[in-house]
Protein backbone atom coordinates (compact mmCIF):
# COMPACT_ATOMS: atom_id res chain seq x y z
CA UNK A 1 0.00 0.00 0.00
CA UNK A 2 2.99 2.56 0.86
CA UNK A 3 6.05 1.87 0.49
CA UNK A 4 9.27 5.05 1.48
CA UNK A 5 12.59 4.41 0.10
CA UNK A 6 15.51 6.42 2.17
CA UNK A 7 13.41 9.12 2.86
CA UNK A 8 15.49 12.11 4.39
CA UNK A 9 14.46 15.65 5.20
CA UNK A 10 16.74 18.22 6.06
CA UNK A 11 15.64 21.77 6.95
CA UNK A 12 18.61 23.91 7.25
CA UNK A 13 21.11 22.16 9.52
CA UNK A 14 18.73 19.87 11.02
CA UNK A 15 18.62 16.73 10.03
CA UNK A 16 14.43 15.91 11.15
CA UNK A 17 14.36 12.73 8.56
CA UNK A 18 17.88 10.46 7.99
CA UNK A 19 17.20 7.54 5.39
CA UNK A 20 13.75 6.05 6.58
CA UNK A 21 12.72 2.93 4.55
CA UNK A 22 9.38 1.07 5.58
CA UNK A 23 6.30 -1.19 4.11
CA UNK A 24 2.51 -0.47 5.06
CA UNK A 25 0.74 -3.69 3.70
CA UNK A 26 -2.51 -3.06 2.29
CA UNK A 27 -5.29 -3.66 5.37
CA UNK A 28 -3.37 -3.54 8.34
CA UNK A 29 -2.93 -0.73 10.88
CA UNK A 30 0.86 0.45 11.25
CA UNK A 31 2.21 2.03 14.42
CA UNK A 32 4.91 5.11 14.75
CA UNK A 33 6.81 5.99 17.82
CA UNK A 34 9.02 7.84 19.21
CA UNK A 35 9.87 10.85 21.30
CA UNK A 36 9.26 14.75 20.56
CA UNK A 37 10.82 15.83 17.95
CA UNK A 38 11.80 12.77 17.07
CA UNK A 39 10.40 13.61 13.03
CA UNK A 40 7.58 11.55 13.24
CA UNK A 41 4.92 14.48 12.27
CA UNK A 42 7.87 15.09 9.64
CA UNK A 43 7.74 11.76 8.30
CA UNK A 44 3.48 12.18 7.34
CA UNK A 45 4.58 15.77 6.02
CA UNK A 46 6.48 14.24 3.51
CA UNK A 47 3.95 11.38 2.83
CA UNK A 48 1.19 13.55 2.26
CA UNK A 49 2.78 16.34 -0.02
CA UNK A 50 3.29 18.70 2.92
CA UNK A 51 6.85 19.16 2.59
CA UNK A 52 8.96 18.03 0.02
CA UNK A 53 11.61 15.18 0.98
CA UNK A 54 14.77 16.31 0.37
CA UNK A 55 16.58 13.30 -0.88
CA UNK A 56 14.64 9.18 -1.08
CA UNK A 57 10.73 7.84 -2.64
CA UNK A 58 7.41 7.66 -2.02
CA UNK A 59 5.48 5.09 -3.55
CA UNK A 60 1.55 4.21 -2.79
CA UNK A 61 -0.27 1.27 -4.60
CA UNK A 62 3.04 0.66 -6.63
CA UNK A 63 3.16 4.31 -8.30
CA UNK A 64 5.53 6.71 -7.23
CA UNK A 65 3.94 10.13 -5.36
CA UNK A 66 7.31 11.93 -4.60
CA UNK A 67 6.94 15.33 -4.59
CA UNK A 68 2.92 15.49 -5.59
CA UNK A 69 1.10 18.08 -4.35
CA UNK A 70 -1.09 17.55 -1.06
CA UNK A 71 -4.47 17.72 -2.79
CA UNK A 72 -3.20 14.93 -5.62
CA UNK A 73 -1.93 12.90 -3.11
CA UNK A 74 -5.61 13.20 -1.06
CA UNK A 75 -7.15 12.46 -4.20
CA UNK A 76 -5.07 9.09 -4.96
CA UNK A 77 -6.26 8.11 -2.12
CA UNK A 78 -4.04 8.89 0.88
CA UNK A 79 -5.87 11.10 3.99
CA UNK A 80 -4.72 12.20 7.30
CA UNK A 81 -5.57 13.92 10.38
CA UNK A 82 -3.30 16.82 12.00
CA UNK A 83 -2.01 16.90 15.62
CA UNK A 84 -3.58 20.05 16.52
CA UNK A 85 -7.12 19.59 15.82
CA UNK A 86 -8.28 21.51 13.12
CA UNK A 87 -12.29 22.26 12.28
CA UNK A 88 -13.82 24.51 10.33
CA UNK A 89 -15.11 26.63 13.66
CA UNK A 90 -17.76 28.49 12.29
CA UNK A 91 -19.24 25.80 10.04
CA UNK A 92 -21.60 22.75 11.06
CA UNK A 93 -20.33 19.32 11.62
CA UNK A 94 -21.74 18.22 8.79
CA UNK A 95 -20.45 21.04 6.96
CA UNK A 96 -17.12 20.04 7.65
CA UNK A 97 -17.74 16.65 7.20
CA UNK A 98 -18.98 17.80 3.37
CA UNK A 99 -15.81 19.56 3.02
CA UNK A 100 -13.74 16.09 3.05
CA UNK A 101 -15.80 14.90 0.88
CA UNK A 102 -15.78 18.18 -1.81
CA UNK A 103 -11.90 17.77 -1.43
CA UNK A 104 -11.40 14.39 -1.87
CA UNK A 105 -12.95 14.81 -5.74
CA UNK A 106 -15.71 12.35 -7.59
CA UNK A 107 -15.30 9.11 -5.44
CA UNK A 108 -15.71 10.38 -1.73
CA UNK A 109 -18.18 8.57 0.84
CA UNK A 110 -21.88 10.21 1.85
CA UNK A 111 -21.68 12.42 4.31
CA UNK A 112 -24.41 10.97 6.37
CA UNK A 113 -22.83 7.35 6.02
CA UNK A 114 -19.91 9.09 8.09
CA UNK A 115 -22.08 10.68 10.37
CA UNK A 116 -23.64 7.53 11.44
CA UNK A 117 -20.77 5.56 11.72
CA UNK A 118 -18.76 7.77 14.02
CA UNK A 119 -22.52 8.75 15.48
CA UNK A 120 -22.39 12.12 14.85
CA UNK A 121 -25.85 12.73 14.51
CA UNK A 122 -26.68 14.48 17.79
CA UNK A 123 -24.35 17.19 16.91
CA UNK A 124 -24.94 17.12 12.61
CA UNK A 125 -26.40 21.04 13.18
CA UNK A 126 -23.78 22.24 15.24
CA UNK A 127 -20.81 24.53 14.82
CA UNK A 128 -17.72 22.89 15.53
CA UNK A 129 -16.48 25.48 18.07
CA UNK A 130 -19.50 24.28 19.95
CA UNK A 131 -17.65 20.63 20.66
CA UNK A 132 -15.23 19.00 22.97
CA UNK A 133 -12.03 17.75 22.18
CA UNK A 134 -12.94 14.18 21.45
CA UNK A 135 -15.82 15.31 19.13
CA UNK A 136 -13.74 17.67 17.61
CA UNK A 137 -11.13 15.23 17.02
CA UNK A 138 -13.91 13.09 14.88
CA UNK A 139 -15.31 15.56 13.00
CA UNK A 140 -11.53 16.04 11.43
CA UNK A 141 -11.50 12.44 11.48
CA UNK A 142 -14.94 12.23 9.64
CA UNK A 143 -13.81 14.90 6.96
CA UNK A 144 -10.73 12.85 5.52
CA UNK A 145 -12.97 9.49 5.70
CA UNK A 146 -14.93 11.41 3.42
CA UNK A 147 -12.74 11.88 1.02
CA UNK A 148 -12.87 7.98 0.94
CA UNK A 149 -9.27 7.59 1.36
CA UNK A 150 -7.74 3.48 1.21
CA UNK A 151 -4.98 4.94 3.35
CA UNK A 152 -5.61 7.05 6.15
CA UNK A 153 -2.23 8.85 8.61
CA UNK A 154 -3.52 10.06 12.09
CA UNK A 155 -1.07 12.31 13.82
CA UNK A 156 -1.40 11.60 17.66
CA UNK A 157 -5.00 11.68 17.65
CA UNK A 158 -5.54 10.74 21.24
CA UNK A 159 -3.44 13.32 22.19
CA UNK A 160 -5.08 14.84 25.27
CA UNK A 161 -7.84 12.49 25.73
CA UNK A 162 -8.85 10.96 29.31
CA UNK A 163 -8.28 6.92 29.47
CA UNK A 164 -12.03 6.13 28.60
CA UNK A 165 -11.72 8.52 25.73
CA UNK A 166 -8.59 6.85 24.52
CA UNK A 167 -10.58 3.13 24.82
CA UNK A 168 -13.51 4.88 22.76
CA UNK A 169 -10.90 6.17 20.17
CA UNK A 170 -9.34 2.92 19.64
CA UNK A 171 -12.47 1.12 18.99
CA UNK A 172 -13.46 4.15 16.19
CA UNK A 173 -9.72 3.30 14.82
CA UNK A 174 -10.36 -0.60 14.69
CA UNK A 175 -13.86 0.44 13.08
CA UNK A 176 -12.83 2.14 10.39
CA UNK A 177 -10.25 -0.95 9.52
CA UNK A 178 -12.75 -3.40 9.43
CA UNK A 179 -15.73 -1.89 7.90
CA UNK A 180 -14.21 -0.26 5.36
CA UNK A 181 -10.80 -2.29 4.85
CA UNK A 182 -8.85 1.12 5.53
CA UNK A 183 -5.42 1.18 5.69
CA UNK A 184 -4.34 2.86 8.74
CA UNK A 185 -0.92 4.49 10.38
CA UNK A 186 -1.36 5.81 13.23
CA UNK A 187 1.21 8.00 15.80
CA UNK A 188 1.47 7.23 19.31
CA UNK A 189 3.71 7.66 21.79
CA UNK A 190 2.47 5.38 24.39
CA UNK A 191 3.45 2.06 23.61
CA UNK A 192 1.13 -0.32 25.18
CA UNK A 193 -1.46 1.31 23.17
CA UNK A 194 -0.06 0.38 19.80
CA UNK A 195 0.94 -2.74 20.97
CA UNK A 196 -2.92 -3.55 21.60
CA UNK A 197 -3.82 -1.81 18.18
CA UNK A 198 -0.88 -3.15 15.87
CA UNK A 199 0.75 -6.06 14.71
CA UNK A 200 3.96 -3.82 12.96
CA UNK A 201 5.59 -0.84 14.05
CA UNK A 202 8.22 1.15 13.82
CA UNK A 203 10.15 3.59 16.42
CA UNK A 204 11.73 6.96 15.38
CA UNK A 205 14.78 8.72 17.34
CA UNK A 206 16.35 11.83 15.97
CA UNK A 207 14.82 11.01 12.82
CA UNK A 208 16.41 8.00 12.05
CA UNK A 209 14.95 4.25 12.68
CA UNK A 210 14.88 2.74 16.37
CA UNK A 211 12.82 -0.01 15.65
CA UNK A 212 11.30 -1.91 12.86
CA UNK A 213 9.34 -5.09 13.75
CA UNK A 214 6.50 -6.66 15.80
CA UNK A 215 4.67 -4.75 18.17
CA UNK A 216 4.56 -7.54 20.18
CA UNK A 217 8.75 -7.50 20.26
CA UNK A 218 9.01 -3.96 20.92
CA UNK A 219 9.67 -3.72 24.79
CA UNK A 220 12.09 -6.47 24.54
CA UNK A 221 14.49 -4.93 21.71
CA UNK A 222 17.53 -4.04 24.24
CA UNK A 223 18.01 -0.35 22.03
CA UNK A 224 14.32 0.78 22.51
CA UNK A 225 14.66 -0.25 26.37
CA UNK A 226 17.73 1.72 26.31
CA UNK A 227 17.04 4.85 24.64
CA UNK A 228 13.20 4.89 24.56
CA UNK A 229 11.99 3.50 27.13
CA UNK A 230 14.79 3.79 29.77
CA UNK A 231 16.84 1.89 31.99
CA UNK A 232 14.08 1.81 34.47
CA UNK A 233 11.87 -0.02 32.48
CA UNK A 234 14.54 -2.82 31.56
CA UNK A 235 14.93 -3.77 35.27
CA UNK A 236 11.39 -3.60 35.96
N1 LIG B 1 8.81 23.28 8.90
C1 LIG B 1 9.87 23.07 9.69
N2 LIG B 1 10.94 23.90 9.68
C2 LIG B 1 12.00 23.68 10.48
N3 LIG B 1 12.11 22.66 11.35
C3 LIG B 1 11.06 21.81 11.41
C4 LIG B 1 9.90 21.97 10.60
N4 LIG B 1 9.03 20.95 10.89
C5 LIG B 1 9.63 20.21 11.83
N5 LIG B 1 10.84 20.71 12.14
C6 LIG B 1 11.80 20.14 13.11
O1 LIG B 1 12.01 18.80 12.77
C7 LIG B 1 12.13 17.99 13.94
C8 LIG B 1 11.10 16.91 13.92
O2 LIG B 1 9.82 17.51 14.13
P1 LIG B 1 8.48 16.68 14.08
O3 LIG B 1 8.46 15.85 12.85
O4 LIG B 1 7.37 17.62 14.27
O5 LIG B 1 8.65 15.72 15.35
P2 LIG B 1 7.57 14.80 16.10
O6 LIG B 1 6.30 14.84 15.33
O7 LIG B 1 8.21 13.44 16.17
O8 LIG B 1 7.44 15.39 17.47
C9 LIG B 1 12.00 18.94 15.12
O9 LIG B 1 13.28 19.29 15.56
C10 LIG B 1 11.26 20.12 14.54
O10 LIG B 1 11.57 21.32 15.22
MG1 LIG C 1 4.44 15.39 15.81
Amino acid sequence: MLETDGLTKIFGKLVALSDVSFKVEEGEIYGIAGPNGAGKSTLFNVVSGNYKPTSGRVMFQGSDITGFSPDRICQAGIGRTYQIPTTFQSLSVRENISVGSTFGGKDTRPVEEIIDFLQLADFADLPAKNLDLFSTKLVMLGSVLATNCKLLMLDEPMAGFSISEIERFVEVVKSVNEAWGTTIIIIEHLLDILINLTERMLILDNGSLLYLGKSSEVTSDRRVVEIYLGREYGEE
